[in-house]
Order: C-alpha cells, then sequence, then structure tokens
C-alpha cells in the first residue's frame, strides 16, 4: 500500500494548477484559471482549476477532482501509476507500506532496471560465442544487423549463468526482477537457459522483460516471458514498440502482429511498424497506447484458429476506445502462414498490399455476427440483435456507431427506428464527434469506478463510508446502496451483487458496471485501486460539504454566527489560505 502520508505529502506538493497546464493550457480568470475542457468538447471554457481549494471542476461535464484525479483521467492511467507519476514529477519516491499484517510488505526493491540491462547485455555477449544459437537464427533466415538492432541474445544451457555477471547472486532483485527462480527447497537457478533472448523494452527504450525462445524444438514450453514485475505488465506494454515509433509516425499506421519472430522478420522486410502483444490478448491499455501514436491500426494475426480468436478478441476489446478518427482493419492471412513466413514468402510489397487491402473493423464485426447465422429466420435475426445489442452499445464514436447500426438494422429486416426503440444504445447525439479518446476503464466516474472496486472485493466495503457519502443524487445512491449491498454480501461474487442492485439503481448504471467487469484489467491492483478511489471520492465529498458549509455561514450577518460557527469558518478560512502558501 501506499501510505496516506505520503499521498498527503505529494498533493501538498504538487500543485494542480501546474499539473494541468503541462497538458491543457489554462488562463487566469479571476482567483481561479480555466480552459476548454479536455474531457468533453466543447468552445467556449466551462473548465476551471482552482488554486486554493486545489481542485479541478468543469460547469459542462462535471469532470472533478484533484491532481491525482487528472493525471487519472487525462492519461488514461490507474490511482497507483498516476501517483507514481506525480511523484517523478515532485521528485519523490514513492514508498510501501503494508496493507495485511498477515503479508509481509513488499519492498522497494532498487536496481531492478540495471539488472534487466546487465542480463540483456550478458545474453547478447553469449549469443556471439554460441554457434549454435546463431546456426539457428540464421536458419530461420535473421540477419545480423536486425538481431543486434533487436539486441536478440542467447541465455546458455547451465544452471546459473548468471553468477558470472552477478556477484549477489542471491540479491533480491533478481527474483523480483525476474531474471532468478527460486524453488521450495530455496535453490536459486537462471529462470531462461538455452534459450534464444528478446529483450522486451519500454517506452524509454529501457529493458523491462525478456521474451525465450527454445532452440530444441522439444523443448516446452516454445516461449517463456519473464513473468508480471513492478516494470513488467504484460497487458500493458507491446514488444518493438520502442523501436517501431518513428517507422509507425512515417508510415502513418501500425501493424499489431502476434509473434517476437513476427516482428523481427517484418522488421528485416522493410515493415518496421510491426509490434507485437505479449503471449495475451490486446488489451483495451494496447490499443489506447497505440492511438497516441497514430489513428491507423492494422491487426494481423496468424491464418489459424487461435489466430482468428484473438483477431476477435482484439476488436471486442478496441470498441470502447473506438474513435470517428481511428482506422482498425484486420488481416487474415492463409491458414498456414503467419507474418514472418508470409513476408518472408511474398516480400514487402505484397504484404503491404494485404495490409492496404486489409477488412475495416466494421465489416469483420458485421462477418463475424452473421457467420453461422443465415438470417433468414425470425429467431435466426432475434439472436443475430442479441448479439449485436452489447457490440453497439460499446461503440460511441458517432458516424462509425451509425453506420454500424444502419447495416445491422438492414440485416435484421428492420427501420433504423425499430431498432432504435427495441434496443438500449447509446445516445450518439451527446457524444462529441473528436473527443479525446480514452481509456475504457478511466471513463468511469469516480463513483462508479469505487463501485465496480467493491464489486470485485466487497468484503473491503466500509460501514462508515455511508456517514460521509451523502447526498441523493444517482451517483450518490449508486454508492450507498453497493456500500449496503456489500455489507451484507462481503464474500459474494459480482454477479450476486449486481443483481442486488438491479432495482435499486439505473439499468444503465448497471449495463455499464457490467461491461466494465468484462474488461477490467487483469493488471490492477484491486485492492490499492479501491484505496485510491475511496480517497477520492472522500475528499470530493469533504469539499462539497466545506462548500456548502462555508456558504451557509457566509450568507448570515458575523453578529449571529454561534460560537461553533466562528471556530468552523475560521478553521476552514484557515485550511484555505494554507493551502494557498
Ligand atoms: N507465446 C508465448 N508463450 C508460448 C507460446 C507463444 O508467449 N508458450 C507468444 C509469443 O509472443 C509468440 C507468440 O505468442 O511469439 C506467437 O506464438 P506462436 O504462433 O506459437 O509462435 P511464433 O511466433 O510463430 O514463433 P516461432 O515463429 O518462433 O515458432
Ligand atoms: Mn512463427
Amino acid at each position: 500500500m501506499i501510505p496516506e502520508s505520503f499521498i498527503q505529502e505529494l498533493l501538498n506538493r504538487v500543485d494542480v494548477v501546474d499539473v494541468i497546464d503541462k497538458s491543457v493550457p489554462l488562463k487566469k480568470a479571476g482567483a481561479n484559471y480555466s480552459a476548454c475542457c479536455p474531457f468533453h468538447n466543447e468552445k467556449s471554457p466551462s473548465f476551471t482549476v482552482s488554486p486554493t481549494k486545489q481542485f479541478y471542476h468543469c460547469f459542462g461535464c462535471g469532470a472533478h477532482g484533484t491532481a491525482i484525479g487528472f493525471v487519472m483521467e487525462y492519461q488514461g492511467l490507474s490511482f497507483v501509476e498516476a501517483i507514481q507519476d506525480l511523484a517523478k514529477m515532485a521528485g519523490l519516491t514513492v514508498p510501501q507500506e503494508t496493507y495485511d499484517p498477515a503479508k509481509p510488505a513488499p519492498k522497494v526493491v532498487v536496481g531492478l532496471q540495471e539488472s534487466l540491462q546487465q542480463a540483456a547485455n550478458y545474453y547478447k555477449a553469449e549469443l556471439k560465442k554460441s554457434p549454435r544459437a546463431i546456426d539457428y537464427l540464421k536458419a530461420r533466415g535473421l540477419s545480423g544487423q536486425v538481431a543486434a538492432k533487436f539486441q536478440i541474445g542467447y541465455a546458455p544451457a547451465a544452471w546459473q549463468n548468471l553468477q558470472s555477471v552477478f556477484p549477489h547472486y542471491e540479491s533480491e532483485a533478481l527474483t523480483i526482477a525476474g531474471l532468478v527462480v527460486e524453488n521450495d527447497q530455496g535453490r536459486r537457478y537462471d529462470r531462461f537457459r538455452d534459450r534464444i533472448m528478446f529483450p522486451i523494452h519500454d517506452q524509454k527504450g529501457q529493458v523491462i522483460g525478456f521474451g525465450g525462445r527454445v532452440i530444441n524444438p522439444e523443448d516446452t514450453p516454445k516461449y517463456y516471458n519473464s513473468p508480471e514485475t513492478p516494470l513488467f505488465q504484460k497487458g500493458h506494454e507491446l514488444y518493438g514498440l520502442f523501436l517501431a515509433r518513428r517507422a509507425i509516425r512515417d508510415a502513418g499506421r501500425a501493424l499489431v502482429v502476434e509473434g517476437y519472430m513476427d516482428v523481427v522478420a517484418l522488421a528485416q522486410f522493410g515493415i518496421e511498424y510491426a509490434v507485437a502483444a505479449l503471449g495475451t490478448a490486446t488489451t483495451p491499455f494496447h490499443i489506447t497506447k497505440l492511438m497516441r501514436q497514430t489513428d491507423e491500426v492494422v491487426f494481423c494475426f496468424d491464418g489459424d484458429n487461435a489466430g482468428l480468436t484473438a483477431a476477435w478478441r482484439a476488436a471486442m476489446n478496441a470498441l470502447p476506445a473506438l474513435t470517428d478518427g481511428l482506422k482498425l482493419s484486420f488481416l487474415f492471412l492463409p491458414k498456414e502462414h503467419d507474418p514472418d513466413s508470409y513476408v518472408r514468402e511474398f516480400g514487402k510489397e505484397k504484404f503491404e498490399l494485404e495490409i492496404k487491402a486489409a477488412m475495416p473493423l466494421s465489416q469483420f464485426i458485421l462477418k463475424h455476427l452473421s457467420e453461422n447465422n443465415s438470417l433468414q429466420s425470425q429467431e435466426d435475426r432475434v439472436r443475430f440483435l442479441n448479439e449485436a445489442e452489447p457490440i453497439m452499445q460499446q461503440i460511441t464514436a458517432p458516424r462509425s456507431a451509425m453506420f454500424l447500426r444502419k447495416k445491422v438494422a438492414e440485416l435484421a429486416q428492420l427501420s433504423p427506428e425499430e431498432m432504435q426503440s427495441l434496443l438500449k444504445l447509446p445516445n450518439l447525439n451527446k457524444t462529441p464527434v473528436n473527443a479525446r479518446p480514452k481509456l475504457t476503464r478511466t471513463t468511469l466516474s469516480m463513483h462508479k469506478r469505487y463501485c465496480l472496486m467493491l464489486l470485485m472485493q466487497p468484503a473491503l466495503a466500509l460501514r462508515e463510508d455511508l456517514v460521509w457519502a451523502e447526498g441523493r443524487a444517482d451517483e450518490d445512491v449508486l454508492l450507498q446502496q453497493t456500500i449496503e449491498i456489500c455489507l451484507i454480501h462481503p464474500h459474494s461474487k459480482p454477479v450476486v451483487i449486481m443483481r442486488e442492485l438491479e432495482g435499486r439503481v439505473e439499468a444503465k448504471v448497471l449495463a455499464e458496471l457490467e461491461r466494465e467487469l468484462n474488461i477490467l484489467d487483469e493488471t490492477l491492483d484491486l485492492v490499492q485501486e479501491l484505496e485510491g478511489a475511496r480517497r477520492q471520492l472522500y475528499d470530493v465529498y469533504t469539499q462539497r460539504k466545506e462548500d456548502l458549509l462555508l456558504a451557509q455561514i457566509s450568507e448570515k450577518p458575523l453578529s449571529t454566527l454561534t460560537e461553533n460557527e466562528r471556530t468552523l469558518l475560521k478553521s476552514l478560512g484557515n485550511k484555505r489560505s494554507q493551502n494557498r502558501a
């Protein structure tokens, strides 16, 4: 856990005005600052930032929060990531403290990154010494040049090679970095042995993990990757992105493939804008990351069934991130090929022709939905609509959504109006045309986000939350009901709590929560995220209450104030001027 005192200290050190001004240039307007709101589309500024309260607020869309909230929303970061980002800005190091006394505190370990870099250097040097590894790469058609570009290496076969690199082989940093494994008997050995090593870089070009491929075809698993570590989260990283950045900009597009070798082979044949998800499905996070670099993303997975399934999952994960400016398409290779084998056989030009002819997302969706469905009977069309509805619900980019709806209605043999009245679909007029794409998990309001975290871990609901979570707005009610139900059913699954919520909160909100549950990033630290959301809410509610009190008191003539009210006025006033200092 990040200690509360640290978060306070952090908020004291950073100024919300500086933080926001870096991304959204602010203008002074009286005591506050203002700008056009970055969270919705508008022509005249209704977004204000208060240097005294250290809050931002948008009168147009209701976006509201502290510096932490802003960084989360604007950059699409989780609570913990936002804290880390701000801490860096303020020159602070994030400490950790134990949350559960039964579990030892996760220590902050120094030297992870350095260890990984040293290991990468070592593996690279070992490749030069191993004719067998070199032969393998040559046999796969890799040039020395491209191997060097990707810093490909080789981990020799013995159990403790890294002892020669790290004098402190017993160091905790090596296990946490995923380089060394410790078995039940306490014996330590290298994770990667007799494997071709592909270093994985973050966006700054630092090594954060490895993928290792066997040379001997009998060995398993074929690929072995670094585990999730403080530096490496598979759902967030894309192999090859650092090296591909320039090419992505030049080509105006990114190509997402499945494998390490695909990225490397494509680069060797001149297609340098390819990246790969790391043995996981493409997450919304991956897509948002790519969208920061380009507005055209082509997915090209293997031609087999696994590839098809991966393509569909990628499509579904992309839906919430879609904007009208983004072009997503899918390239399906012949069954026997993957990008590596295809580019070798047919070359760059043919591959790029295929890329140009890739199937647009909308077409892919329609094709998939009408597969195994002849749409002949009424029952067929009902099934088609049932399957299309949750997909259409997730698309809020107005133009894309509209065209897809039109097509779906046509296929279902309904008029657009009939379909609209039948299905629960988002109102497209409300969605600004060029709204900034955001990560799905942060498009949730603070309230919903907190409820989502509670659904996942109802046992962490606190009765005392009901004390401060006052109010009668829809969001307040959602919060109160969720807490109450979680208190009654602390060990239930999310679906059980959702069912209890039915009828007590709006169906639309429930649907939204359900959707978020399905795409929840499994790498999130739920306990910390819950704490973060609770903290933010608490701040907002406290602020609201203080504002109200102050407003009430200042309406009254000074002479009529009770002793209590005077003290309160004074203490709130002091707090404000302290914040200002
Ligand atoms: N993968 C993995 N772990 C495995 C198998 C696969 O992480 N046990 C990931 C790797 O990123 C791999 C990708 O899935 O690159 C695609 O796997 P696959 O199609 O099986 O391998 P290829 O990329 O074709 O590998 P190669 O060409 O080296 O045989
Ligand atoms: Mn392959």
